[in-house]
């Protein structure tokens, strides 16, 4: 089903509904069909998907206390949960996914510079980057004690003028990034920064059950269908990647073990080797919790805990304002990438994620989205303009959740509004539409994003 056969057959409900002399709120108001819940509190991102068994909700809970607790410095009496370190970013998973949800960038002057992870890399004028020869291919900017975190991050902003067609001014603000205080040798002249914040972590195992061939489909490499988007799948080691901002990791799994390792310098089986460089290891002195520092059994609770995290129902979906933005989300062709909806396939893991009517509002493809957003940094073969479209759901609860409303891969949109203004690229006809709409028809659109 395309956007428009979408809205067709949701207008249609509605009018079945109307119909019958039911206020009923239309089916599409379960964002993740029976892994939805209803829940608009700051545990919004928290909750079970309803669709596990009493013995997963038990993993579930499992999961979630190694989600949230503090990793230590090996050795340590707590053994299942010593090898932080050396360096790191983040003692644990939820500092940066806060309440299962978004962090933002630091502050000027914050202490807590954990919202903003910076990957680094050198380009090899080729398809991608090599790592930096001191610093691999993420800054940790936290260490265990005694060792030095490889550098600071600073942040300035610049500010950017615009108007919308009818006038109203609006100010945008372009984030620059600075390394500094380098501890393990100079940074050298051609290395390139990628800032990213860490998404909100609803419904990732619908995303995982989408299958690879709807998610094909829905690719123009070459712009065939001459609508100025193309999209395409950013396949790593031949699987398709569907998790990250670039869409690098094909897998929740491979996700989690990522994040351990990286962020967290804790070894799994899937990573079973810490991340120093050559320089690193001879100035670096650690003791090991292990080998691997998580065990399998814990690993795979984190990653089921990961995975079956419900999605939060969209909101006051039967107001006049929800519904003509609806309405304005496919017209100004926010639909052709934020893809409506999905029917989720088949999975190893869990009976029930199968057969399940999904509206994410992404294809999971990489867009071309302009320089504006492009950080110069490529993450496997995606080039510095390319971001992978990021699910909308929840994206309205984020202030509820998490406090902030912080948008886009580097937390620069502050709020829903600049998170459009700053499309480019493939979207930039879309933006178009939306900056010249209306305040009315602004507004609409911007309810409907909140609703989710
Ligand atoms: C230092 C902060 C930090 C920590 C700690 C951290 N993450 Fe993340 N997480 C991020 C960032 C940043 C991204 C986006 C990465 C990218 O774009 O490549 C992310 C992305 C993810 C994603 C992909 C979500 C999506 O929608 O694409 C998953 C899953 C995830 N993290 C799980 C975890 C788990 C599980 C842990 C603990 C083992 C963890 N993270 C620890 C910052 C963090
Ligand atoms: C060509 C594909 C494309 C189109 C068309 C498009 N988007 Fe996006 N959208 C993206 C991508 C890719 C990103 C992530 C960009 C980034 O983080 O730098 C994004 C990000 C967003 C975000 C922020 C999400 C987050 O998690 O921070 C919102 C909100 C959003 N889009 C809404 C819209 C609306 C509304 C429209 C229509 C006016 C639209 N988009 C049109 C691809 C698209």
């Amino acid at each position: 089903m395309n956007a428009c056969q979408w809205l067709v057959s949701m207008a249609a409900a509605t009018a079945a509904h109307l119909v019958a002399q039911t206020p009923t709120a239309p089916s599409w108001q379960h964002l993740g069909g029976g892994a939805t819940v209803r829940d608009a509190s700051n545990n919004a991102f928290s909750m079970p998907a309803p669709l596990l068994s009493p013995a997963e909700r038990r993993a579930f809970v499992v999961g979630n206390s190694f989600f949230k607790q503090n990793w230590v410095t090996a050795p340590a009496s707590t053994a299942d949960r010593d090898g932080l370190g050396p360096l790191f970013n983040a003692r644990s998973c939820s500092t940066c996914h806060f309440k299962d949800g978004r962090s933002r960038p630091p502050e000027d002057g914050e202490a807590d510079r954990s919202g903003l992870l910076i990957r680094i890399g050198v380009p090899d004028g080729k398809n991608t980057d090599q790592p930096h020869p001191h610093y691999g291919g993420q800054v940790q900017d936290d260490a265990v004690l005694g060792t030095r975190p490889e550098a600071r991050v600073v942040i300035r902003t610049q500010a950017i003028e615009g108007h919308y067609e009818d006038g109203t001014p609006f100010l945008l603000q372009a984030p620059e990034y600075e390394l500094v205080d380098p501890a393990y040798g100079k940074l050298g002249a051609t290395f390139v920064l990628g800032p990213r914040t860490a998404p909100q972590l609803i419904g990732l195992g619908l995303l995982e059950a989408i299958p690879a061939a709807a998610i094909e489909a829905l690719a123009d490499p070459e712009d065939r269908s001459g609508d100025g988007i193309s999209g395409r799948a950013h396949y790593i080691a031949g699987q398709l990647g569907r998790f990250g901002w670039k869409a690098t990791q094909a897998t929740v799994e491979s996700q989690t073990a990522a994040a351990f390792v990286n962020d967290m310098g804790i070894t799994s089986r899937l990573q079973p080797d810490e991340v120093l460089t050559a320089t690193e290891r001879a100035h670096v002195p650690f003791a090991s919790g292990g080998s691997p520092e998580i065990d399998d059994a814990t690993f795979d609770r984190v990653v089921f805990y990961t995975r079956t995290l419900a999605v939060p129902a969209a909101r006051e979906v039967t107001s006049p304002p929800v519904q003509a933005g609806r309405e304005h989300f496919v017209a100004f062709g926010c639909a052709a990438c934020h893809t409506p909806q999905f029917v989720t396939g088949p999975v190893a893991w869990q009976a029930n994620y199968g057969e399940q009517t999904i509206h994410p509002f992404t294809d999971l493809l990489l867009h071309d989205m302009g320089s504006g957003l492009a950080d110069g940094k490529r993450d496997g073969d995606a080039s510095p303009q390319e971001w992978r479209t990021p699910p909308l759901w929840g994206i309205g609860l984020v202030p509820v959740v998490n406090g902030h409303s912080r948008y886009l891969h580097d937390g620069r949109a502050r709020d829903l509004a600049e998170a459009v203004l700053w499309h480019g690229g493939e979207a930039e006809a879309a933006k178009e539409r939306f900056r010249r709409a209306s305040r009315p028809n602004r507004e609409a659109l911007l309810a409907f994003l909140r609703a989710l």
